[in-house]
């Protein structure tokens, strides 16, 4: 069992790491408690979506209710209300450009750090908007691990890079860090792989190797989500083959929300499946369902590969 971690007092410590550029993250965005919010247009199904929401709570962990968000003058995610349970695997596939990477960002709130962003409706996660502005980004994004397209190590060691967020949470005893990296590098299935060189570079790792140190440092915070935006796109088809069955894996104890371009992945690791549009949700179901008799002509013309 990891040692808990403490969030307290470190909003002034966070720093957030994109590839190997550290970027502080003190960027604001104008979100539904800022004045400009005006603009945007209240949905009328919005108090239907917030009842059906919390009847839904106990079990959804993220529950999307009306959800826009725009880039300046760009609608790229429109009016999306979607619950994810607890647990799982949720897979998101749909067309290039269609928003599956801005919705799946914006749980997170990682498109913080995009000029001129603001959203819309509300994004509720284990209970609380994530966009209200009261939230503590530094504890939501321990809870909400993400892990990119192209594995992003920090330049530093194998054993820094998983202990970088313990540190940052305030841990210090070497003892406990072992104990965590151990932990967390078991978990990704790479301990076997570099337990005898933690003090290497992760840039002298594989490819896939560098994804599984990716998701190994995303575990080392202790979240209970991981978001993963089409995590598998850089690697070939036996790091890939890896990393499906670790989230496979993964998904007994986190749940999982993953963007993928690839339909057979989606059918093979995921429980649900929403596919996306031109920014809009259209259609949410069980994968079997998904992939066998979907609700939408669209869906269906998207898996059959006669769009997108
Ligand atoms: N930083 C940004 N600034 C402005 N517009 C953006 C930004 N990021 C994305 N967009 C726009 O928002 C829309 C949705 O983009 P997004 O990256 O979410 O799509 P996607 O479904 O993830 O696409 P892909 O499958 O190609 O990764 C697109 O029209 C895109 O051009
Ligand atoms: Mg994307």
């Amino acid at each position: 069992m990891l040692p808990k971690l403490q969030t307290k007092n470190l909003t002034a410590q966070f720093q957030l790491w994109f590839g190997q550029n550290q970027i502080n993250n003190n960027v604001t965005i104008n979100n539904q408690d800022n004045n400009n919010m005006s603009e945007i247009p209240q949905h009328n199904k919005q108090s239907e979506a917030v009842a059906n929401c919390s009847q839904q709570l106990r079990k959804s962990i993220i529950c999307a209710e009306n959800f826009s968000l725009w880039y300046g003058g760009k609608l790229a995610v429109n009016n999306v209300s979607m619950e994810i349970e607890s647990g799982g695997v949720t897979a998101i596939i749909g067309p290039s450009g269609c928003g599956k990477s801005s919705f799946l960002r914006s749980i997170n709130r990682m498109n913080d750090l995009i000029p001129n962003t603001r959203v819309g409706g509300r994004l509720i996660v284990e209970g609380q908007n994530v966009y209200d502005k009261r939230i503590d980004l530094v504890s939501l994004r321990r809870r909400i691990g993400m892990v990119f397209q192209r594995p992003n190590p920090f330049p530093k060691t194998i054993f820094d890079n998983v202990a970088y967020g313990p540190r940052l949470h305030g841990f210090r005893d070497r003892t406990r860090l072992n104990e965590i990296v151990e932990t967390c590098l078991k978990s990704a299935a790479l301990w076997e792989e570099v337990k005898e060189s933690l003090s290497r570079s992760a840039l002298a790792l594989s490819g896939g190797q560098q994804q599984r140190l990716c998701i190994a440092r995303a575990l080392a915070t202790q979240p209970d989500i991981l978001l993963m935006d089409e995590p598998c796109s850089a690697l070939d088809p036996i790091a890939t083959g890896k990393i499906e069955e670790l989230i496979v894996a993964l998904k007994e104890k986190y749940t999982i929300v993953i963007v993928t371009h690839n339909m057979q992945q989606a059918a093979r690791i995921s429980d649900r499946t929403a596919f996306f549009c031109l920014g809009e949700l259209i259609e949410y179901a069980e994968t079997n369902k998904i992939f066998t008799i979907p609700s939408n002509p669209q869906t269906e013309a998207y898996i059959t590969g006669r769009f997108g």
